[in-house]
């Protein structure tokens, strides 16, 4: 038995200042199959994430929505948190940087930073906004290219000509923050000495452990020349104050990475694990962050160097991915494939994402793309037509003549055996992140053991009750089969794992592949998923349109329209079959409505002041049933209903007896 692997993992600790998009799943799922994976293999495998909750975007987020940032950051680590669920993520814990635990630990590496003489201070001149009394970083100015005059351009680089400069090199620079045109201000800052790491860094590039497309960037870097890193900002900030200073702070991606150590450390207090096992520099347990490669250089160099400083183990690896594209492009509000988590959950399973990702993520920093019609055709061709499809095809007839018992003599040795020795290289490409090249493993046995089934053709047999034993045997071999490759793609698709062990009535699990279900009870098959209509993609899209295009309609109510013009509303006979008040919103009530085949729809209605919402359940009424959803401070709304009234009173519209929910109205 080999010895058990200690291992903790992160994934990038996402931002408290928005939610979660399709770029932060590709890479909470590229990281959930490894975890998933290991564990599966009998290792021990922590996964450690928190909310990224402090810097200046985030004070401002919180004030423009006029909250304490305490309110503002928690709210969203609410929101985090259940869309990183909804996506099957099994963080150990997900906590947040602003806590007493990071602040402790920011305080005291800090501390051991300034013993070792690692900490420089000085005075620099930033940009200063003279009305919102604020340093300003270079992306909160603005101003024309010095360079190519392309007007709008942040404070940093032009990205029309993509010429860098300074902030103070722009044209009628100004402040994004209040319009106003920003002075030079002189403070004290808090430097890290990078440069005293250099040789250490150079030996952990060397060491081997980092991706080539990772280790060259470093090394460029260091050939470069390595700079004092700046760790401090002036406040108004939301951070950690520096010991021994007057409005002075934390840069936050100072105590971000620190944010792992502290998540742990909170971790280990409800969980029987030793924190000093994992951290000691000594420690013989394995790190990896996965990590974007757009933030290499905060992991690669800075972050070593500072737990070397600290007394602190270094990372075992670093496990870096490139961007995600959608349909070939940078994602984009107005295209609608800025997507979302919450938005994809809302009309997508989250196995059919892990599922397509998985089948495209490699161990290179290459950018993902996600065609959104090659996503359709993979789930719907891989996993419904290949793996369901096995199942589907032996089940029923198991059930049938067999009363859901496989066969106590499986039979087909050879090809048992082709699908639980392709184990030892599936594992090696799980290992090293090559899930794209596991998953194709897969699908060639999936491709194998329909071909089995076609050759056998069972529903042939099943006519001449003298093949009553083949059939129960080809079939027996098809759901054993069908469970090798569950037991594969177990770390992709929880969800979809878990239906396939109440239906095989077994535990997937990789310790026992070669145990057969012999003379085996199953029970009921159910679909286990079902294909993606490409409509329910458009909705999506359509969705996620919303946020950058309102509405720009104007009406002159004298205008005629033709029937062509009226034929375009899609007017339906809704059912409302749940009806709430919704908080803080006192004309709205949140209603979900029945349309029959359209399915359920969540309407916000301003219908409170006129209508209780028990008197509402069960009734029927009419219903606009292709409006462009509306975004609203409470929620979307997929709907509209109709109504009369005037300014005292509203009547909903109601269908003679004898109508049904989902009945087109013309
Ligand atoms: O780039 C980002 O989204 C950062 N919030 C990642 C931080 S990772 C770690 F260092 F905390
Ligand atoms: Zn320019």
């Amino acid at each position: 038995m080999p010895t058990q692997r200690r291992i903790l993992v992160t994934s990038a600790l996402p931002y408290a200042n928005g939610p979660l998009h399709l770029g932060h799943m590709l890479e909470q799922v590229q990281t959930d199959i490894w975890v998933r994976f290991q564990r599966s293999k009998g290792n021990s495998c922590l996964y450690i994430c928190a909310d990224d909750a402090h810097g200046t975007a985030i004070m401002l987020a919180a004030q423009s929505q006029k909250l304490s940032p305490e309110e503002y950051i928690n709210s969203i680590w609410q929101q985090h948190k259940q869309d990183s669920s909804a996506f099957s993520i099994d963080f150990s814990t997900f906590y947040t940087t602003h806590s007493t635990e990071n602040r402790e630990w920011s305080r005291r590496i800090y501390t051991r930073l300034k013993e070792n003489d690692d900490i420089a201070s000085r005075k620099i001149t930033q940009a200063f906004d003279p009305k919102e009394q604020l340093f300003l970083a270079d992306r909160f100015i603005k101003g024309t290219c010095p360079n190519c005059r392309a007007e709008d351009q942040y404070g940093d680089n032009c990205e029309v000509c993509g010429a860098t400069y300074n902030p103070s090199d722009l044209i009628n620079p100004v402040s994004i923050i209040s319009g106003e045109t920003p002075i030079q201000k002189e403070s004290e800052h808090f430097f890290f000495k990078l440069q005293n790491y250099q040789t250490e860094l150079e030996e952990w590039i060397k060491s081997g452990t980092l991706q080539p497309q990772v280790a060259n960037k470093l090394s460029e870097w260091i050939e470069m020349g390595l700079q004092d890193w700046d760790i401090s900002r002036d406040g108004p900030y939301f951070g950690f104050e520096i010991p021994d200073t007057l409005d002075k702070f934390f840069y936050v991606w100072l105590d971000a990475p620190i944010g792992y150590i502290a998540s742990f450390e909170h971790y280990c207090k409800q969980a029987e694990f030793d924190f000093n096992e994992y951290w000691s520099e000594k420690s013989d347990t394995e790190l990896y962050h996965f990590i974007g490669k757009d933030i290499v250089n905060f992991h690669g160099l800075f972050w070593p160097a500072i737990l070397k400083s600290s007394n602190l183990r270094t990372p075992t690896g670093i496990f870096v991915h490139g961007f995600l594209t959608v349909n070939g492009a940078k994602m984009s509000k107005s295209r609608g494939t800025f997507i979302k988590a919450s938005t994809y959950l809302k009309h997508l399973d989250s196995d059919y994402l892990r599922y397509y990702f998985a089948a495209k993520l490699n161990g290179t920093v290459d950018d993902i793309d996600l065609n959104l019609e090659d996503f359709v055709q993979r789930v719907n061709s891989d996993l419904v037509g290949k793996v369901v499809n096995i199942a589907s095809r032996c089940a029923g007839f198991i059930d049938k003549s067999f009363e859901n018992r496989l066969s106590s003599d499986c039979g087909e040795e050879t090809l048992i055996k082709v699908f639980t020795s392709a184990s030892e290289n599936i594992s090696q490409l799980y290992e090293a992140r090559e899930f794209n090249k596991a998953i194709r493993s897969v699908m060639e046995l999936a491709d194998r053991a329909n071909q089995y089934i076609n050759d056998k053709k069972p529903w042939v047999l099943a006519k001449n009750t003298n093949y009553k034993d083949e059939v129960h045997s080809i079939c027996s071999v098809g759901l054993n089969l069908f469970r090798i490759l569950m037991i594969y793609l177990k770390p992709v698709l929880p969800k979809m794992s878990v239906e396939a062990e109440k239906f095989l009535n077994c535990r997937l699990d990789w310790s026992n592949l070669g145990e057969l279900l012999i003379d085996h009870e199953l029970n009921k098959f159910k679909p286990l998923i079902t294909r993606i209509d490409a409509n329910v993609v458009n909705m999506m899209i359509e969705e996620s349109k919303i946020d950058e295009e309102p509405d720009k309609q104007s009406k002159n109510s004298n205008d005629l329209i033709t029937i062509e013009d009226f034929s375009k509303i899609d007017i339906r006979i809704g059912e409302i079959v749940a009806a709430e008040l919704v908080e803080n919103a006192d004309k709205l009530l949140r209603l979900r409505v029945n349309l029959g085949e359209l399915g359920e729809r969540q309407i916000l209605s301003a219908i409170r002041a006129h209508y209780l919402p028990e008197d509402l359940i069960g009734r029927l009424t009419l219903v606009i049933a292709n409006l462009k959803p509306r975004k609203m401070r409470f929620g979307i709304s997929e709907g509209m209903l109709l109504m009369t009234g005037d300014e005292s009173q509203l009547y909903l519209l109601s269908p003679d007896s004898g109508a049904r929910a989902g009945m087109l109205v013309s």
